[in-house]
């Protein structure tokens, strides 16, 4: 294969550190979290406050919230030649969930996510991801792309790189598109909550079926793929 020192690095997988937040967007977060309904379900769960273009929960300051994920989105991928915003809002892993998610990506291959921990990030409840190798087991679409013998089996190799990133609260953090990644037990002492951003570089509708999903609550193993 050969590259340019220019050429975008199209092929990498990630989840990477890009900032710390700063304290007024930490209270903008928290004052907005705070107006999410606690939950009783005991595996991770979703709130959205918006998606496809409409805002479907109410919170604190609302406008000024909204404002700041577009200045987040336009700052964290102004290298992408578009970036269309698909939803935010607050997932909750609960402290004790005992839920192993199957290795997937959200909604499909140009997606990305944004995600800010609100609570610490440990070993013990971080989200895993791959890293490498992926030649051709990479996502296509939606995928569940499965576990790690499957994807051992469709790679034809004999290792994976699986790697999890512990991180302190209000880190800002980008998962790269095509990562695929899962969820863990949370087998910390407290619930694990984090504020996401959904993008995708190609108009997306995540519609009715996802929002469904969101609804209910807890999900079911199967239901419990994105974002
Ligand atoms: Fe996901």
């Amino acid at each position: 294969m050969t590259c340019t020192v220019n050429s975008p690095r199209v092929d990498r997988r990630d989840l990477e550190f890009v900032r710390a937040l700063t304290p007024p967007e930490r209270d903008l977060l928290l004052a907005a979290h705070a107006s999410v309904p606690a939950s009783c379900a005991p595996e991770i769960h979703w709130t959205n406050l918006y998606v496809d273009g409409a805002f479907v929960a109410e919170a604190p300051q609302r406008d000024r919230l909204h404002s700041w994920v577009l200045r987040l989105v336009a700052e964290v991928y102004a290298d992408w030649p578009e970036v269309h915003l698909i939803s935010y809002g607050f997932v909750v892993n609960p402290a004790g969930s005992s839920a192993e998610q199957p290795f997937h990506c959200d909604y499909g291959v140009t997606t990305s996510n944004l995600f800010i921990p609100l609570t610490r990030v440990t070993l013990n409840n971080a989200t895993r991801f791959i890293r490498q190798p992926l030649a051709r087991a990479r996502p296509r679409t939606t995928d569940f792309i499965g576990t790690v013998d499957e994807i051992l089996e469709a790679e034809g190799c004999e290792v994976l790189e699986v790697v999890q990133l512990a991180c302190r609260p209000f880190c800002l953090l980008r998962l790269l598109p095509g990562t695929p990644h899962a969820g863990v037990p949370n087998r910390e002492d407290y619930d694990r909550a984090m504020f996401w951003v959904t993008v995708d570089s190609q108009p997306r509708r995540i519609g009715e079926g996802t929002l469904a999903l969101f609804r209910e609550d807890p999900l079911t193993p199967d239901e419990r793929g994105s974002p």
